[in-house]
Protein backbone atom coordinates (compact mmCIF):
# COMPACT_ATOMS: atom_id res chain seq x y z
CA UNK A 1 0.00 0.00 0.00
CA UNK A 2 0.99 3.60 -0.57
CA UNK A 3 -0.85 6.68 0.17
CA UNK A 4 1.30 9.86 -0.29
CA UNK A 5 0.43 13.03 1.62
CA UNK A 6 2.16 16.73 0.83
CA UNK A 7 1.68 18.56 3.59
CA UNK A 8 2.82 22.22 2.99
CA UNK A 9 5.88 21.17 1.21
CA UNK A 10 7.49 24.37 -0.49
CA UNK A 11 10.68 24.48 -2.60
CA UNK A 12 12.34 27.39 -3.28
CA UNK A 13 15.49 27.17 -5.16
CA UNK A 14 18.06 29.05 -4.19
CA UNK A 15 18.72 32.82 -5.66
CA UNK A 16 15.26 32.77 -6.36
CA UNK A 17 12.83 35.28 -5.42
CA UNK A 18 9.28 33.15 -5.00
CA UNK A 19 8.80 29.58 -4.26
CA UNK A 20 8.63 27.42 -7.22
CA UNK A 21 6.42 25.23 -5.34
CA UNK A 22 4.38 27.32 -2.67
CA UNK A 23 3.11 25.24 0.31
CA UNK A 24 1.20 22.77 -1.51
CA UNK A 25 -1.19 20.34 0.54
CA UNK A 26 -2.90 17.44 -0.60
CA UNK A 27 -3.81 13.56 -0.40
CA UNK A 28 -3.05 10.88 -3.20
CA UNK A 29 -5.08 7.53 -1.98
CA UNK A 30 -3.44 4.62 -3.01
CA UNK A 31 -3.59 2.57 -5.95
CA UNK A 32 -5.10 5.92 -7.66
CA UNK A 33 -3.76 8.08 -10.29
CA UNK A 34 -3.05 12.01 -9.88
CA UNK A 35 -2.36 14.09 -12.94
CA UNK A 36 -0.42 17.28 -12.28
CA UNK A 37 -1.26 19.82 -14.77
CA UNK A 38 -0.30 23.36 -15.18
CA UNK A 39 1.55 26.24 -17.38
CA UNK A 40 5.29 25.28 -17.91
CA UNK A 41 7.16 26.40 -15.09
CA UNK A 42 4.21 25.75 -12.73
CA UNK A 43 6.17 23.63 -10.06
CA UNK A 44 5.18 20.09 -11.47
CA UNK A 45 8.71 18.72 -11.89
CA UNK A 46 10.10 20.14 -8.90
CA UNK A 47 6.75 18.31 -7.23
CA UNK A 48 7.04 15.38 -8.29
CA UNK A 49 10.97 15.14 -7.88
CA UNK A 50 9.96 15.74 -3.91
CA UNK A 51 8.62 13.05 -3.49
CA UNK A 52 11.61 10.77 -4.49
CA UNK A 53 14.09 13.20 -3.17
CA UNK A 54 16.08 13.72 -6.29
CA UNK A 55 14.95 17.55 -4.63
CA UNK A 56 15.14 18.40 -1.11
CA UNK A 57 12.44 20.67 0.29
CA UNK A 58 12.77 24.22 1.83
CA UNK A 59 9.58 23.23 4.00
CA UNK A 60 6.81 21.01 4.87
CA UNK A 61 6.50 17.32 4.71
CA UNK A 62 5.95 14.39 2.19
CA UNK A 63 4.47 11.30 4.00
CA UNK A 64 4.34 7.88 2.39
CA UNK A 65 2.04 5.86 4.21
CA UNK A 66 2.66 8.09 6.76
CA UNK A 67 6.25 8.41 6.97
CA UNK A 68 7.97 11.40 6.53
CA UNK A 69 10.31 10.32 3.16
CA UNK A 70 13.46 13.24 4.92
CA UNK A 71 13.69 10.21 7.21
CA UNK A 72 14.22 7.63 4.85
CA UNK A 73 17.37 6.46 3.06
CA UNK A 74 17.56 7.74 -0.54
CA UNK A 75 18.29 4.70 -2.19
CA UNK A 76 15.98 2.56 -0.09
CA UNK A 77 13.48 5.01 -0.97
CA UNK A 78 13.94 5.59 -4.64
CA UNK A 79 13.58 1.64 -5.34
CA UNK A 80 9.63 1.99 -3.97
CA UNK A 81 9.20 4.21 -6.34
CA UNK A 82 9.20 4.05 -10.07
CA UNK A 83 10.40 7.33 -12.00
CA UNK A 84 9.24 7.58 -15.76
CA UNK A 85 10.86 10.59 -17.90
CA UNK A 86 10.82 11.66 -21.05
CA UNK A 87 13.57 11.03 -22.10
CA UNK A 88 13.83 7.55 -21.81
CA UNK A 89 17.63 7.04 -20.59
CA UNK A 90 18.08 3.50 -21.97
CA UNK A 91 21.65 2.37 -21.58
CA UNK A 92 22.87 2.12 -25.32
CA UNK A 93 25.55 -0.76 -25.23
CA UNK A 94 23.26 -2.99 -23.19
CA UNK A 95 20.23 -5.12 -24.47
CA UNK A 96 16.41 -4.82 -23.46
CA UNK A 97 16.95 -7.56 -20.92
CA UNK A 98 19.69 -5.99 -19.19
CA UNK A 99 17.86 -2.51 -19.63
CA UNK A 100 14.90 -3.89 -17.87
CA UNK A 101 16.68 -6.35 -15.14
CA UNK A 102 19.36 -3.42 -14.11
CA UNK A 103 17.11 -1.62 -11.50
CA UNK A 104 15.89 -4.70 -9.98
CA UNK A 105 19.37 -6.06 -9.78
CA UNK A 106 20.64 -2.98 -8.34
CA UNK A 107 17.83 -3.47 -5.74
CA UNK A 108 19.54 -7.39 -5.22
CA UNK A 109 17.34 -9.84 -3.77
CA UNK A 110 16.57 -11.67 -7.12
CA UNK A 111 17.73 -15.02 -8.27
CA UNK A 112 19.21 -14.75 -11.45
CA UNK A 113 16.27 -17.06 -12.49
CA UNK A 114 13.91 -14.66 -11.17
CA UNK A 115 15.10 -12.20 -12.92
CA UNK A 116 14.95 -13.39 -15.66
CA UNK A 117 11.45 -14.45 -15.31
CA UNK A 118 10.45 -11.14 -14.16
CA UNK A 119 12.18 -9.31 -17.05
CA UNK A 120 9.81 -11.70 -19.70
CA UNK A 121 6.92 -10.59 -17.31
CA UNK A 122 7.38 -7.10 -17.40
CA UNK A 123 8.38 -6.68 -21.83
CA UNK A 124 4.89 -9.08 -21.78
CA UNK A 125 3.20 -6.21 -19.76
CA UNK A 126 4.67 -3.69 -21.78
CA UNK A 127 3.21 -5.20 -25.15
CA UNK A 128 6.87 -6.38 -26.23
CA UNK A 129 6.97 -9.98 -27.11
CA UNK A 130 10.09 -11.01 -25.06
CA UNK A 131 11.26 -13.56 -27.47
CA UNK A 132 11.24 -11.17 -29.98
CA UNK A 133 12.58 -7.97 -28.15
CA UNK A 134 14.87 -8.80 -25.38
CA UNK A 135 18.35 -9.05 -26.88
CA UNK A 136 17.83 -6.34 -29.42
CA UNK A 137 19.85 -3.09 -28.55
CA UNK A 138 17.81 0.41 -27.71
CA UNK A 139 18.63 1.73 -31.24
CA UNK A 140 17.08 -1.26 -33.02
CA UNK A 141 13.64 0.31 -31.24
CA UNK A 142 11.29 2.61 -32.28
CA UNK A 143 10.95 5.79 -29.75
CA UNK A 144 7.46 4.66 -28.39
CA UNK A 145 8.86 1.08 -28.22
CA UNK A 146 12.01 2.98 -26.28
CA UNK A 147 9.51 4.23 -24.13
CA UNK A 148 7.58 1.00 -22.98
CA UNK A 149 11.06 -0.49 -21.97
CA UNK A 150 11.55 2.64 -19.73
CA UNK A 151 8.07 1.85 -18.36
CA UNK A 152 8.92 -1.47 -18.18
CA UNK A 153 12.34 -0.71 -16.18
CA UNK A 154 10.35 1.71 -13.87
CA UNK A 155 7.83 -1.37 -12.78
CA UNK A 156 10.90 -3.79 -12.46
CA UNK A 157 11.26 -3.74 -8.86
CA UNK A 158 7.39 -3.67 -8.00
CA UNK A 159 7.14 0.29 -7.11
CA UNK A 160 4.28 0.79 -5.12
CA UNK A 161 4.31 4.21 -6.52
CA UNK A 162 5.49 5.67 -9.77
CA UNK A 163 6.32 9.19 -10.83
CA UNK A 164 5.57 9.96 -14.29
CA UNK A 165 7.52 13.61 -15.70
CA UNK A 166 5.67 13.96 -19.16
CA UNK A 167 6.29 10.67 -20.10
CA UNK A 168 4.42 9.72 -23.49
CA UNK A 169 5.38 13.55 -24.34
CA UNK A 170 7.74 13.08 -27.19
CA UNK A 171 5.34 10.48 -28.99
CA UNK A 172 2.90 10.67 -31.87
CA UNK A 173 -0.86 11.11 -31.33
CA UNK A 174 -1.10 7.23 -32.15
CA UNK A 175 1.75 5.54 -30.10
CA UNK A 176 0.75 8.14 -27.22
CA UNK A 177 -3.18 6.49 -27.30
CA UNK A 178 -1.22 2.95 -27.33
CA UNK A 179 0.67 4.18 -24.42
CA UNK A 180 -2.19 5.38 -22.44
CA UNK A 181 -4.33 2.17 -23.04
CA UNK A 182 -1.19 0.17 -21.72
CA UNK A 183 -0.61 1.98 -18.14
CA UNK A 184 -4.75 1.79 -18.03
CA UNK A 185 -4.21 -2.09 -18.65
CA UNK A 186 -1.32 -1.95 -16.01
CA UNK A 187 -3.42 -0.41 -13.63
CA UNK A 188 -5.89 -2.23 -13.72
CA UNK A 189 -3.84 -5.38 -13.07
CA UNK A 190 -1.46 -3.90 -10.66
CA UNK A 191 -3.12 -1.27 -9.19
CA UNK A 192 -0.10 1.72 -8.55
CA UNK A 193 0.12 5.11 -7.02
CA UNK A 194 0.67 7.23 -10.10
CA UNK A 195 1.69 10.97 -9.61
CA UNK A 196 1.88 12.20 -13.65
CA UNK A 197 2.93 15.16 -15.19
CA UNK A 198 0.67 16.02 -18.47
CA UNK A 199 0.72 19.03 -20.36
CA UNK A 200 -2.13 17.33 -22.39
CA UNK A 201 -5.03 17.74 -21.30
CA UNK A 202 -7.15 15.21 -23.26
CA UNK A 203 -4.44 12.62 -21.23
CA UNK A 204 -4.90 13.91 -18.17
CA UNK A 205 -8.86 13.60 -18.51
CA UNK A 206 -8.67 9.66 -20.32
CA UNK A 207 -5.61 8.48 -17.59
CA UNK A 208 -6.46 10.68 -13.97
CA UNK A 209 -8.33 9.75 -11.09
CA UNK A 210 -7.85 13.11 -9.67
CA UNK A 211 -6.50 16.10 -11.59
CA UNK A 212 -3.98 18.83 -9.41
CA UNK A 213 -4.03 22.14 -11.16
CA UNK A 214 -1.21 23.97 -10.21
CA UNK A 215 0.02 27.45 -10.86
CA UNK A 216 3.03 29.67 -10.20
CA UNK A 217 3.82 26.87 -7.24
CA UNK A 218 0.14 26.87 -5.88
CA UNK A 219 -2.49 24.11 -6.05
CA UNK A 220 -4.98 25.66 -7.46
CA UNK A 221 -7.39 23.37 -7.49
CA UNK A 222 -7.95 19.30 -7.07
CA UNK A 223 -10.38 17.03 -7.80
CA UNK A 224 -12.11 14.63 -10.72
CA UNK A 225 -12.01 15.21 -14.62
CA UNK A 226 -15.98 16.21 -13.66
CA UNK A 227 -15.57 18.20 -10.82
CA UNK A 228 -13.26 20.48 -12.37
CA UNK A 229 -15.26 20.54 -15.63
CA UNK A 230 -18.46 21.28 -14.09
CA UNK A 231 -17.07 23.69 -11.29
CA UNK A 232 -13.86 24.81 -11.88
CA UNK A 233 -12.38 26.80 -9.22
CA UNK A 234 -11.62 30.00 -11.42
CA UNK A 235 -11.06 30.87 -14.94
CA UNK A 236 -7.39 29.27 -15.01
CA UNK A 237 -8.67 26.33 -14.19
CA UNK A 238 -11.55 26.82 -16.98
CA UNK A 239 -9.90 27.52 -19.56
CA UNK A 240 -6.66 24.73 -18.79
CA UNK A 241 -9.60 22.09 -18.51
CA UNK A 242 -11.51 23.60 -21.45
CA UNK A 243 -14.49 24.05 -19.28
CA UNK A 244 -16.02 26.79 -22.27
CA UNK A 245 -15.84 23.62 -24.64
CA UNK A 246 -19.83 22.18 -25.29
CA UNK A 247 -17.86 19.60 -27.20
CA UNK A 248 -15.56 18.98 -24.16
CA UNK A 249 -18.69 18.73 -21.44
CA UNK A 250 -20.35 16.58 -23.96
CA UNK A 251 -17.94 14.12 -24.36
CA UNK A 252 -17.35 13.58 -20.32
CA UNK A 253 -20.24 14.99 -18.38
CA UNK A 254 -22.29 12.63 -17.21
CA UNK A 255 -26.31 12.67 -17.66
CA UNK A 256 -26.73 13.11 -14.01
CA UNK A 257 -25.74 16.23 -14.27
CA UNK A 258 -28.69 17.27 -16.71
CA UNK A 259 -31.31 15.19 -15.48
CA UNK A 260 -34.93 16.74 -14.91
CA UNK A 261 -37.35 14.81 -12.51
CA UNK A 262 -40.34 15.58 -14.58
CA UNK A 263 -41.24 15.75 -18.02
CA UNK A 264 -43.43 18.69 -19.47
CA UNK A 265 -46.84 17.57 -20.91
CA UNK A 266 -46.52 16.92 -24.70
CA UNK A 267 -43.16 15.02 -23.77
CA UNK A 268 -44.67 12.85 -21.04
CA UNK A 269 -47.41 11.46 -23.09
CA UNK A 270 -46.13 7.87 -22.30
CA UNK A 271 -42.76 7.84 -20.37
CA UNK A 272 -42.87 3.69 -19.81
CA UNK A 273 -41.80 3.60 -23.68
CA UNK A 274 -39.02 5.66 -23.64
CA UNK A 275 -35.80 4.01 -23.86
CA UNK A 276 -33.13 4.56 -21.53
CA UNK A 277 -29.95 5.18 -20.59
CA UNK A 278 -27.48 4.69 -17.42
CA UNK A 279 -26.98 7.90 -15.37
CA UNK A 280 -22.93 7.54 -15.68
CA UNK A 281 -23.40 7.53 -19.34
CA UNK A 282 -21.64 10.65 -21.35
CA UNK A 283 -23.68 13.82 -22.71
CA UNK A 284 -22.82 12.79 -25.83
CA UNK A 285 -23.69 9.04 -25.51
CA UNK A 286 -27.34 10.37 -24.75
CA UNK A 287 -27.95 12.73 -27.35
CA UNK A 288 -26.65 10.13 -30.05
CA UNK A 289 -29.48 8.13 -28.07
CA UNK A 290 -32.23 10.66 -28.74
CA UNK A 291 -31.35 11.38 -32.03
CA UNK A 292 -30.79 8.10 -33.17
CA UNK A 293 -34.25 6.82 -31.90
CA UNK A 294 -35.90 10.28 -32.70
CA UNK A 295 -37.72 10.73 -29.34
CA UNK A 296 -37.93 13.87 -27.22
CA UNK A 297 -36.44 11.93 -24.06
CA UNK A 298 -34.62 9.49 -22.14
CA UNK A 299 -35.47 7.43 -18.97
CA UNK A 300 -32.44 7.66 -16.68
CA UNK A 301 -31.76 4.60 -14.55
CA UNK A 302 -29.37 3.84 -11.99
CA UNK A 303 -27.13 1.50 -12.93
CA UNK A 304 -25.87 0.40 -9.20
CA UNK A 305 -29.51 0.59 -7.77
CA UNK A 306 -31.15 0.04 -11.05
CA UNK A 307 -34.14 1.88 -10.80
CA UNK A 308 -35.24 5.26 -12.69
CA UNK A 309 -33.99 8.53 -11.16
CA UNK A 310 -35.23 11.01 -13.77
CA UNK A 311 -35.08 12.17 -17.40
CA UNK A 312 -32.92 13.60 -19.95
CA UNK A 313 -34.32 16.14 -23.20
CA UNK A 314 -32.29 17.99 -25.56
CA UNK A 315 -33.27 20.99 -24.04
CA UNK A 316 -32.15 19.88 -20.03
CA UNK A 317 -28.63 18.56 -22.16
CA UNK A 318 -28.78 22.33 -24.09
CA UNK A 319 -29.48 23.78 -20.43
CA UNK A 320 -26.25 22.39 -18.68
CA UNK A 321 -24.16 22.71 -21.47
CA UNK A 322 -24.63 26.62 -22.25
CA UNK A 323 -24.76 26.74 -18.24
CA UNK A 324 -20.97 27.86 -18.03
CA UNK A 325 -21.20 30.38 -20.76
CA UNK A 326 -24.61 32.51 -19.61
CA UNK A 327 -22.30 32.40 -16.70
CA UNK A 328 -19.69 34.14 -18.28
CA UNK A 329 -21.75 36.38 -19.99
CA UNK A 330 -23.03 37.52 -16.94
CA UNK A 331 -19.92 38.51 -15.60
N1 LIG B 1 17.61 24.23 -10.16
C1 LIG B 1 16.84 25.31 -10.23
N2 LIG B 1 17.29 26.51 -9.77
C2 LIG B 1 16.50 27.61 -9.81
N3 LIG B 1 15.25 27.61 -10.28
C3 LIG B 1 14.75 26.46 -10.75
C4 LIG B 1 15.52 25.26 -10.75
N4 LIG B 1 14.75 24.27 -11.28
C5 LIG B 1 13.57 24.84 -11.58
N5 LIG B 1 13.57 26.15 -11.27
C6 LIG B 1 12.44 27.09 -11.43
O1 LIG B 1 11.34 26.60 -10.66
C7 LIG B 1 10.12 26.82 -11.34
C8 LIG B 1 9.38 25.49 -11.47
O2 LIG B 1 10.11 24.64 -12.32
P1 LIG B 1 9.61 23.18 -12.72
O3 LIG B 1 10.66 22.52 -13.51
O4 LIG B 1 9.16 22.51 -11.47
O5 LIG B 1 8.33 23.55 -13.60
P2 LIG B 1 7.37 22.59 -14.47
O6 LIG B 1 5.98 22.89 -14.00
O7 LIG B 1 7.85 21.21 -14.42
O8 LIG B 1 7.54 23.21 -15.93
P3 LIG B 1 7.53 22.47 -17.36
O9 LIG B 1 6.09 22.24 -17.67
O10 LIG B 1 8.11 23.50 -18.26
O11 LIG B 1 8.33 21.22 -17.26
C9 LIG B 1 10.47 27.48 -12.66
O12 LIG B 1 10.27 28.85 -12.54
C10 LIG B 1 11.93 27.16 -12.85
O13 LIG B 1 12.58 28.18 -13.55
MG1 LIG C 1 8.62 19.85 -15.87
Amino acid sequence: MAKIAFKKITKQYDGTAKPAVDAVTFELQEGTTCMLVGTSGSGKTTLLRMVNRLIEPTAGEILIDGKNVLEENPILLRRRIGYVIQQVGLFPHMNIAENVRVTAEIAGGWTKQRLAERVDELLDLAGLPPAEYRSRFPRQLSGGQQQRVGLARALATDPAILLMDEPFGALDAITRARMQEELLRIQRDVHKTILFVSHDIEEAFKLGDQIAVLSEGKLIQLGSPIELLANPADDFVRQLVGADSILRQLQYLPVSTAMVNELDSNAAADSSVLPSCSSSATLLQAMFTLIEKNVTALNVYDEEAQEHIGYVTLTSINREVTKTHSELAAK
